[in-house]
């Protein structure tokens, strides 16, 4: 266990306080992919504090940064509430896989949080549901909170597929996961053709596909449990959209690309999120 994250961010405290349906704690992510090298990333942290300090306890924060300026940025965060994510992991503790870190070095460094399966990481890097599904069990185990990321091609929406593609990445993730390992999971719903790309999709469609989620995980799991996770809408998001997604029942926040390296943009989503 990292003593930092023990001294200064009790996990506890950080995980949705109430289970009602529409009570959850919203979580807004800024998921930073490779941009920013250590000195900007500290800068940029530097300024979401100033910009967003103050918002304690109306919502969480992350900021998932490059591997190389988690431990600086986390320095700069540890005595504010915004918490610090990664963006990827392995499923192995440690061993011979050049170029890859594990959970274990991410928690060191400061993260509550880490991103698992990102479309980016599918796409380019071969990311299957079986990974995803091993790193969440080793996230689990070492008690990182995960972010799992599913969503549907422009190819698989157009032939009809979003419900069977979507819910089978989550079923996928979820292999083997007990309902008492549920609570403080996020899962971002990101439809692929919306990151990045300026086309969000329309709230009421996110909606759909987060209502279908939460159905999903009722009967995986139960009722409660189903009400504890949070649902996050990817793709997109920018300070005059974020509004209309979050005030949806079931979208609890969002997981935000492009809009994340700039404090105003970045600011502007999470105030948006409370
Ligand atoms: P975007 O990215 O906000 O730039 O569309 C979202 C994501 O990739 O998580």
């Amino acid at each position: 266990m990292n003593v930092w994250q023990a001294e200064s961010f009790p996990v506890s405290l950080h995980f949705p306080r109430k289970v009602g349906e529409s009570m959850r704690r919203p979580l807004i992510v800024g998921n930073w992919k490779m941009y920013k090298e250590p000195d900007e990333a500290v800068g940029l942290a530097r300024a979401l504090i100033s910009a967003i300090g103050g918002m304690e306890g109306e919502r969480d924060v992350v900021i998932c940064p490059p591997f190389v300026c988690l431990q600086p940025v986390f320095q700069v965060l540890r005595d504010s509430s915004i918490l610090l994510g990664a963006q990827n992991m392995h499923w192995e503790a440690e061993g011979a896989y050049t170029g890859e870190i594990s959970g274990a070095m991410i928690l060191t460094c400061g993260c509550t949080y880490v991103i698992l399966g990102h479309s980016e990481r599918r796409q380019h890097f071969g990311e299957t549901d079986a990974t995803v599904n091993r790193k969440l069990a080793a996230a689990l185990e070492i008690g990182l909170l995960p972010i799992i990321c599913v969503g549907e091609s422009l190819e698989q929406r157009r032939a009809g597929r979003v419900e069977e593609v979507v819910l089978g990445q989550v079923e996928a993730a979820l292999q083997s996961v007990a309902a008492k390992d549920v609570p403080g999971f996020a899962l971002a719903y990101e439809p692929i053709w919306a990151i990045g790309t300026g086309t969000a999709s329309s709230a009421d469609q996110a909606e759909e596909v987060h209502s279908l989620i939460r159905n999903f995980l009722r009967q995986r799991f139960d009722s409660k449990t189903a009400a504890q996770i949070r649902l996050l809408y990817g793709g997109s998001v920018k300070p005059d959209n974020a509004a209309d997604f979050f005030a949806r029942t079931n979208i609890d926040g969002g997981l935000i690309g492009g809009a994340s390296i700039q404090a105003e943009t970045f600011a502007a989503i999470a105030k948006a999120g409370g």
